[in-house]
């Protein structure tokens, strides 16, 4: 199993140095995240829940009767009321996520404020899609992923994704995928380094969770936050530069940094139309529709099951 520690050490022996983005979210980073949502910075949360109060109820008669929402890393399930509230005549909700606790209590909340929903948790990691309960009711399954979640993915595990959803949902289903869209760097950069220093807080976390959890020995005063914008990936890129040589101790082994060398630890994947479309094809999908946000733009593409 992959845990914090096997990856980090996998992460810190690697050339270029990385780590996966999914440590950044302990309660303190999760915290941290919920507080850059809110920065006047970064806009795709704002934008995307605007566009989904816009573009959902133009997508009802597609949705059917009865269907059954079910969405990937559901989280706190803060933009499903949206959907929740849009889609009066849903049949199910089956929130999907890693973590079991954000799960029931999501879950609890929903169903205080949704008493006539069927609401149906599913932990697992969406890297590895679990089946769907095969008692649910018999409507359209519509998957969801918000929040351009599939930009921290690379091209090749976007697609394992897509397929797996595919396959999860049925030939019968419906995807309202959400994703971040390529626009001019000053805002991109923005977006990933504010001014209040809150994206900075959000990825200097991982050096203080691994000092808590695993007991290695960041300096947290000699590395530094950077975003930077690749145009050839067409993708913010999250670094932990370190200020100057240094060694770091993980169960007894040492892993050298050197001045200006980094931890790569997000990709957050830009989009356009091709992109999204070469995406969805490579994966069984084929791009129905693609509702843009005003600017800074965002999108929701709704793909449906090839043939
Ligand atoms: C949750 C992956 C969509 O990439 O914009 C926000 C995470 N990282 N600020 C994103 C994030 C830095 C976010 N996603």
């Amino acid at each position: 199993m992959q845990t914090f520690r096997s990856d980090l050490i996998a992460g810190l022996s690697a050339s270029p140095k990385s780590l996966s983005p999914k440590w950044f979210y302990d309660a303190e980073g999760s915290r941290l995240f919920e507080q850059i949502t809110q920065l006047d910075e970064y806009y795709p949360t704002r934008q995307e829940k605007a566009l989904l109060r816009q573009t959902i109820p133009l997508w009802l008669d597609l949705f059917g009767t009865d269907a059954v929402l079910v969405e990937l890393g559901s989280g706190a399930s803060a933009k499903t009321r949206i959907l929740l509230d849009a889609i009066s005549d849903l049949a199910a909700y089956v929130p999907l996520d890693i973590s079991e606790t954000a799960l029931e209590a999501a879950a609890r909340a929903l169903r205080r404020d949704y008493p006539q929903l069927d609401i149906r948790p599913v932990s697992g990691d969406f890297e590895n899609l679990p089946n769907l309960p095969d008692d649910l009711p018999k409507g359209r399954r519509i998957g969801f992923f918000p929040g351009s979640t599939i930009g921290n993915l690379d091209h090749q595990a976007a697609v394992e994704l897509l397929i797996a959803s595919r396959r999860m949902l049925g030939s019968d289903s419906l995807f309202i995928l959400g994703i971040d869209l390529v626009k001019d760097r000053e805002t991109l950069l923005a977006a990933y380094d504010d001014r209040q220093g809150v994206t900075s807080a959000f990825n200097m976390n991982l050096l203080h969770r691994a000092n808590r959890e695993l007991g290695t020995d960041f300096d947290t005063d000699a590395f530094r936050h950077r975003a930077v914008w690749n145009d050839k990936e067409a993708r913010i890129e999250m670094h932990l530069e370190s200020l100057k040589d240094q060694n770091i101790q993980l169960d007894g082994q040492k892993f050298l940094f050197q001045a200006g060398e980094t931890l790569h630890t997000e990709n957050s994947h830009k989009f356009d139309r091709a992109r999204v479309q070469a995406l969805a094809e490579a994966s069984g999908w084929t791009l129905r529709e693609m509702r843009i946000s005003a600017a800074p733009c965002v999108a929701l593409a709704l793909l449906q099951p090839t043939e």
